[in-house]
């Protein structure tokens, strides 16, 4: 079995996870949250979004959020911005990497960002030029890559579309998001290999919701196929609020212990994970949906 030795793990909690979450959570747990993640040995944390408030509530104060954080040496932070006006406003904040992010089902484009997805490209387009004159790494998002909320199957050549297309705008990394947790192993190994053929699979990250229990063994065959980037968060935090019944995405504890388990480096700590995540089950009042943060808790207590 082949499987890279090392693998990058982008943490997108404070972001995916904290904009889907029915409580408000305040700029200061968010940044208390944000300070937790970058002494794990991350090295991607995605901080915040520059959208619409009137979208995604969740996400407002995203400046102040950025403001405030203690920035660790080595750690990429991130934000995602929909158009010119979240770019501009992004530039401000200090931050290394923008996301932009696209959809590979048209009725999902409209839903979450109010266009088509050839409209939201062309709206990407200045905001990739702007992104590479300002020196900031830019990733792409592919949403709904393996089912849509609202038209069901997604084929597998229109994500290959859009990934390829947002690559060729600049895109480093482009990831490719199961929005709703849907996808099971073979079919998240075929997508990506499709993928792949439109984009060097080095620039490809894989995003997966855990909504029907799969994401795991989604990474693990899309590992095999030559995946080394997985996004994750904290605690198994988030959704999607254009998504109903999406649940969180995978929780980073959990990908990190299957990883280190196989041998493959992460270069982040399982103990400090937990603790972060541990953090903000806290401030949100419920229970971590981390497996391994659950495990570790009743060893503890045992
Ligand atoms: P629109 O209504 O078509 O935009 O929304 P508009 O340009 O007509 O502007 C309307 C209002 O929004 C104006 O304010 C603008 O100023 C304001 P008003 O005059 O009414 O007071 N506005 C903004 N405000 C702040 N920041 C901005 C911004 N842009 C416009 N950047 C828009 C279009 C894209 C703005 C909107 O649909 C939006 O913000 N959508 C965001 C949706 C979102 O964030 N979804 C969640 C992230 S995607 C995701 O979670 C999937 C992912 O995890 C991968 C996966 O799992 O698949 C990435
Ligand atoms: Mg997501």
């Amino acid at each position: 079995m082949h499987i890279p030795d090392h693998v990058k793990i982008v943490e997108v909690g404070p972001r995916d996870g904290l904009q889907n979450e029915a409580q408000v959570v305040s700029v200061q747990a968010r940044v208390a949250l944000i300070d937790a993640l970058s002494v794990t040995g991350l090295s991607a944390i995605e901080a915040g979004s520059f959208v619409s408030p009137k979208w995604v509530p969740r996400m407002a104060g995203s400046a102040e959020v950025l403001a405030a954080i203690t920035r660790a040496p080595g750690v990429c932070y991130s934000v995602l911005v929909p158009n010119m006006q979240g770019m501009v406003a992004a530039e401000a904040s200090d931050i290394g990497e923008v996301a932009i992010f696209a959809s590979a089902s048209e009725a999902f484009s409209r839903k979450n960002i109010n266009c088509s997805i050839a409209e939201s490209l062309d709206r990407f387009a200045p905001v990739a030029e702007r992104a590479a004159q300002r020196g900031l790494r830019l990733r792409g998002y592919v949403s709904c890559v393996l089912g849509c909320p609202y038209e069901g199957a997604v084929s597998i050549d229109a994500v290959a579309r859009v990934a390829g297309a947002l690559h060729r705008m600049g895109c480093a990394e482009v990831s490719l998001g199961d929005t709703i947790g849907v996808g099971t192993p073979l079919a998240a190994r075929r997508m990506l290999e499709r993928a792949a053929r439109d984009v060097p699979m080095a620039a490809l990250a894989v995003h997966f919701h855990d909504t029907y229990g799969q994401a795991l063994a989604n990474i693990l065959a899309c590992l095999q196929a030559g995946a080394a980037v997985v996004d994750a968060a904290v605690a198994g935090l988030g959704g999607c609020p254009y998504a109903k019944g999406a649940t969180g995405n995978v929780a980073t504890e959990d990908v990190v212990y299957m990883l280190e388990g196989m041998g493959v480096r992460t270069g982040v700590s399982l103990d400090a994970l937990v603790a972060a995540g541990a953090l903000i089950s806290a401030e949100l009042g419920r229970e971590t949906v981390s497996r391994v943060a659950k495990a570790r808790k009743q060893a503890v207590l045992s």
